[in-house]
């Protein structure tokens, strides 16, 4: 008979375990939410919980047998189910920790790929590794499967090996949303140089309100600001101000770029079924009704990119026309930062690949492929430094299979490396100019005529070698004759 040691599982960590830094990131996690850590191991997270002032505590059989098991807004089950050799057991566990989750579940195991590091013989569905542990490692869509099915939810892909599982369909609908918006810091909204600094200061969190979300915020939206209430005498005066002093070009480019988030947004939350707008969180049928006619014709035009993306030649159409990215015949290589800038076709696009993995830490690029609906995010640690980066790992997400594949470069001798930087990035993008330059002394030195003799560290190095050339940062310079 197997004995396995589960308590051994436990490890010292010197940070937040993913899954909650993740949560935190997300914003799932706010001063005033109670955590509950159901199999805390050694306690690491709850005592760095409680350090950031979160209302946080945890139970483990193993190690914190003695502490009750509580309920809390959001409970985390980070890397427990993976560890238990019993199925049955697994989703009794699964069960209680739902039970205690007044607002949300974080369910985190070992995803596939990490099987390959880790040694030991096969037992049940799993592996008892050399430490006498037992491991089973889930694949992506098979962790979803298991939750959703013995749940009866509809959870959703945090992070590779990490879901959250929501209790009200509409706290889904607002991180949905988030997700969709976030990452746009670049949209900036002036105000008229006429006003007061005073005025200015004191309106500034509704300009950037405007900014976000191409409408003004509603009464009960509104921040409770004392530099507002000494300010103005009534908030609807300030927003009175506010919609004088922004210019209309201006209005009109927030309101267009809100009304594409919220179309992008309605296209990734309609696979389930089309919440009925009532059901939809209250700030968001705020925006339908500022953006749209109405909520028909707002769905309506999500349902035509919805179209577009079943339409794999629409897709491909969407991918050349694109103002930025690094375009080859198989696919449109886009740096991250940028994807919310580009057309929302393409943003629905990534963002059915990310419904799959979750956000992908350390993702530099996405790979939008223009043959096959698959969508990866490629890891290029040294982006910014290096001027020809090595490829480190890669996240394909199968939209037909609904599968997704992890391959890593790490230890290859001979990464796939880029050239061209400045094609992945948008035009405000740190250094663009730098990798322009670079790359406009590359041509004029022939160097980058055949792109298939270039695309791996070996082959790049034998060029510059042949061509009597070396890279100082990124510049190019003469190699130094063989003494
Ligand atoms: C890999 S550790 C993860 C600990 C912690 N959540 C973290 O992420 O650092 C797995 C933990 O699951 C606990 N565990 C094992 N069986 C359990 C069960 N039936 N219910 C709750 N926790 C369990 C183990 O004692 C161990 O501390």
């Amino acid at each position: 008979m197997t004995t396995v040691e589960r308590g051994r599982t436990a490890m010292m960590r010197t940070g937040l375990s993913k899954p909650l830094s993740i949560a935190l990131a997300d914003d799932l996690l706010t001063p005033d939410t109670s955590v509950f850590d159901y199999g805390c191991g050694r306690g690491g997270d709850v005592l760095r919980l409680k350090t950031l002032g979160y209302d946080a505590s945890g139970w483990d059989p193993n190690h914190a047998a003695d502490l009750p098991r509580k309920e809390a807004d959001v409970v985390n089950l980070g890397y427990v189910v993976n560890v238990i050799e019993d199925p049955h057991e697994r989703v009794s566990v699964l069960h209680s920790a739902w039970s205690l989750a007044r607002r949300a579940l974080i369910v985190a195991a070992r995803p596939d790929w990490e099987a390959r590091y880790v040694q030991g013989r096969s037992h049940g569905d799993g592996i008892i590794t050399t430490k006498g542990t037992f491991q089973k490692f889930f694949k992506q869509d098979e962790l979803r499967a298991w939750i959703d099915n013995y749940l009866t939810v509809r959870s959703i892909a945090a992070a590779p090996g990490v879901f959250y599982v929501f209790r009200e369909d509409s706290t889904s609908h607002t991180f949905l949303a988030n997700r969709v918006r976030n990452r746009r810091a670049y949209r900036r909204v002036e105000i008229d140089e006429s006003l007061l600094e005073t005025q200015r200061s004191a309106l500034q969190p509704l300009v950037d309100f405007v900014a976000e979300r191409g409408r003004v915020p509603d009464v009960t939206e509104i921040p409770n600001s004392d530099e507002l209430k000494n300010t103005f005498p009534t908030v609807k005066h300030a927003i009175a101000v506010i919609r004088q002093t922004i210019p209309n070009d201006t209005w009109a480019r927030a309101q267009e770029a809100a009304r594409r988030d919220l179309t992008v947004y309605l296209a990734l939350t309609a696979f389930g079924g089309r919440t009925k707008f009532t059901n939809l969180p209250e700030d968001i049928q705020f925006d339908v009704k500022a953006l749209y006619d109405s909520y028909r014709a707002a769905c309506e035009s999500a349902d035509q990119l919805l179209f577009s993306l079943a339409d794999q030649a629409a897709l491909n159409k969407a991918c050349s026309s694109a103002a930025f990215g690094k375009l080859t015949p198989e696919a449109l290589y886009v740096h991250v930062s940028a994807i919310n800038r580009l057309d929302p076709v393409l943003r629905v696009y990534e963002g059915c690949g990310r419904a799959l993995t979750g956000t992908v830490d350390g993702a530099t690029l996405v790979k939008l492929n223009r043959v096959e609906p698959k969508v990866s995010y490629l890891n290029y640690p040294e982006f910014d430094r290096d001027p020809h980066p090595a490829l480190n790992t890669s996240l394909r997400a199968d939209l037909r299979r609904l599968h997704v594949k992890y391959t890593d470069f790490g230890s290859s001798q001979n990464p796939p490396i880029l050239h061209r930087k400045e094609t992945f990035v948008a035009d405000d993008y740190p250094r663009r100019d730098t990798f322009a330059r670079l790359t406009s002394q590359e041509e004029r030195a022939s160097l980058l005529d055949d792109a298939r003799a270039i695309g791996t560290q070996e082959r790049w190095k034998a060029r510059l070698d042949q061509a009597g050339l070396r890279l100082a940062g990124h510049r190019l310079v003469r190699a130094r004759p063989a003494e």
